[in-house]
């Protein structure tokens, strides 16, 4: 356990799976108390409850944060919790569908703007009163694909674009606020998403995106954590308005790159949280979300 973030409340939407579970777990570990917030169906107790076995403290909260009333009733259990809200990570997003525009359905394209982009929406709005308190911050997921795009799912590029401007907006309108707000911009992730078996990917997109980075393998949940954490704690008190890619270099990476890493860099690195639902994401679209 260490103590970069002794004393701090924090939010993590999206937080009963892949990344937002390790950012849940990372958090812990560094003395906050975590609200793990998702959908009902999201393992968000289970994660809890883990954080709870290993001397951590947690709540779980379920309900479709794209809502604004649930948004606001998230921030409230924090509030009525822990006393107050330090930090806002708005993670939760979806990736439905990968498809050529012409193929792209108008229900994933609605599904990405809901939970993409109005959750980021309204938990923010409901957190800032909050945050504004404790002179806190939020960071954002954002991604490779919002400043290059992506093929084949240029509407979730394009959610993500939106995260970038949105919260460097953010960080501009409340910096008169003593609020920060900042931006991790992942490449491709060992998560549900970047598997065939579990999201909507198919072998050789798969390939694509893991050569397409500099060391020729997806990230780990963990190696996005830590840069969350560094940006969420006090240590980076003068970093506002910034967009971190934790990706393995995709954004300079030219061709199939990642065939040439080293074998050093082409291993994942151990880690050292516990985490069990790395790949219960949920791809497809649930009718009780809509
Ligand atoms: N996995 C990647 O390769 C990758 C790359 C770049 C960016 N990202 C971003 O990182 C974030 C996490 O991705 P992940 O791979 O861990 O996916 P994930 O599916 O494992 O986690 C996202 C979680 O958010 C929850 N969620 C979505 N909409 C919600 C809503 N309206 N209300 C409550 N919960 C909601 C989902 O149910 C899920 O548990 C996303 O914002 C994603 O865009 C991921």
């Amino acid at each position: 356990m260490g103590n970069r973030l002794e004393g701090k409340v924090a939010i993590v939407t999206g937080g009963g799976s892949g990344i937002g579970e390790a950012v849940c777990k990372k958090f812990a570990q560094e003395g906050a108390k975590v609200i793990v917030a998702g959908f009902p169906e999201d393992p968000v107790e289970e994660v809890a409850q883990e954080i709870q076995e290993e001397g951590g403290t947690a709540t779980p909260y379920t309900g479709d944060l794209s809502v604004l009333a649930n948004a606001k009733s998230c921030v409230q259990l924090a509030v009525k919790q822990y006393g107050k809200l330090d930090i806002l990570v708005n993670n939760a997003g979806t990736f439905p569908e990968t498809n050529m525009l012409t193929d792209f359905t108008e229900e994933a394209f609605d599904y990405l703007l809901k939970n993409n982009i109005r959750s980021a929406f309204a938990m923010s709005k409901a957190a800032l009163p909050e945050l504004q308190k404790t002179k806190g911050n939020i960071v954002s997921a954002g991604s490779e694909s919002g400043a290059l795009g992506l093929a084949q799912n240029a509407p979730y590029g394009g959610t993500k674009g939106f995260m970038h401007a949105f919260a460097k907006g953010l960080a501009a309108e409340q910096a008169q606020k003593g609020v920060r707000s900042n931006i991790v911009a992942p490449g491709p992730i060992d998560t549900g998403w970047t598997h065939k078996e579990t999201g909507p990917m198919d072998s050789q997109m798969e390939q694509m995106v893991t050569k397409g980075t500099l060391m020729g393998r997806r990230g780990t949940p963990e190696e996005v954590a830590n840069v969350y954490l560094f940006l969420a704690s006090d240590e980076a008190s003068y970093v506002t308005g910034a967009i971190f890619p934790v990706d393995g270099g995709t954004l300079i990476a030219k061709g199939p790159a990642g065939d040439q890493a080293a074998e050093s860099m082409k291993a994942q690195p151990d880690g050292k949280l516990k985490l069990k639902h790395s790949k219960e994401s949920h791809t497809s679209i649930r009718s009780q979300d809509k």
